[in-house]
């Protein structure tokens, strides 16, 4: 089996890359420098050209704020990519599997969203993820679109390192405490998507379509900060005072979804996952970053 990873420098791909795969995979890890999305015209020769089994697709325009300014760029990677990809995977009969974020809701739901909820995004990063997700829908019937949210690893950047960072410059830290959604570790991403994809391979007839997965259990950022805190504390990282703020009083470019809880049932019951608690999760990377393995070590395959 050969099987194409995008965004293998990121936090998902790189999870992916490290996966431990069954010995008949061999994985293609296509960096920026091998396939850049923006350059969507060399998408289908890549593809048709590759062999391939599979697509995974983790590879986004993830800078939310910049996005705002920046429409284009993140429609080229978000959605035309994509587009892409569904085109030139159905053409040679094989499965694409792509990540997409809790941003494509607005966030005014009360309770957890499910798959048919309707989406609204509030953003130019999530309306691009959005028509992403379109064009996968319908380019390419052997799809799994996987739903995330508030994604952190011991690699590249993210919530949990931008803390400890902030924690050795100041005090006091001030993170808003009204906004709910689930941290989801980058490496359970990863086991997700290795299981689905190895699953479609091997099943024409798997279940397709669109899934969320998170880890469990509802958290605001303040929170988390302080779980995060808590944590590292037996390390002997500094602590702050985490001060709960409200998103008013740390305005962004972009708005942010008040909740992105994503309901997880569906994925449990199609294709056996277990989500874990995020605080376990984050135990796992918090010792990882302590003990040094930090990942910009080698990609094994
Ligand atoms: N981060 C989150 O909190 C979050 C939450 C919900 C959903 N998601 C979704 O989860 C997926 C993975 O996110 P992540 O956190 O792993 O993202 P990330 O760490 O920001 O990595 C993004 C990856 O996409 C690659 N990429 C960007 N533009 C590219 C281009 N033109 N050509 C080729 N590669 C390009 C980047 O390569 P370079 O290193 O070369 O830039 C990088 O490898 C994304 O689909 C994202 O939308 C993320």
């Amino acid at each position: 089996m050969r099987i194409l990873i995008t965004g293998v420098t990121g936090q998902v791909g790189h999870a992916l890359c490290r996966y431990d795969w069954p010995e008949d995979a061999e994985i293609v890890a296509a960096s920026r420098h091998d396939l850049d999305l923006a350059e969507t015209e060399s998408i289908a020769s890549y593809i048709s050209a590759g062999r391939f089994d599979a697509v995974i697709n983790p590879a986004a325009y993830t800078a939310v704020d910049r996005a705002e300014t920046d429409l284009v760029a993140a429609w080229r990677v978000n959605a035309l990519a994509p587009a892409a990809m569904a085109a030139a995977t159905w053409k040679v009969g094989i499965p694409l599997i792509c990540v997409s974020t809790d941003y494509v809701f607005d966030g005014t739901k009360a309770g957890a969203y499910n798959e048919d909820a309707p989406i609204s995004p509030s953003g130019v990063y999530g309306a691009s993820k959005a028509a992403g997700e379109l064009a996968v829908r319908t380019g390419n019937p052997r799809h799994v679109i996987l739903r995330t949210s508030w994604v952190f690893s011991a690699h590249g950047a993210n919530f949990v390192k931008t803390m400890l960072r902030l924690a050795e410059e100041r005090p006091r830290l001030r993170v808003v405490d009204d906004q709910r959604g689930c941290p989801t570790s980058a490496r359970d991403i990863a086991a997700v998507l290795a299981k689905i994809t190895l699953r479609l391979i091997a099943d024409p007839q798997a279940p397709t379509g669109t899934y969320h997965f998170s880890n469990a259990e509802p958290t605001t950022w303040c929170d988390f900060a302080k779980e995060i805190f808590r944590q590292t504390e037996p390390f002997g990282y500094p602590v702050p005072d985490v001060e709960a703020i409200a998103t008013t009083e740390y305005p962004t470019p972009a708005r942010r979804p008040a909740n992105s809880v994503l309901e997880t049932t569906k994925i449990e019951r199609d294709f056996a996952v277990v989500p874990r608690p995020w605080r376990e999760a984050l135990a796992e990377v918090l010792s990882d970053l302590a003990h040094g393995v930090t990942e910009e070590s080698e990609v094994t395959r």
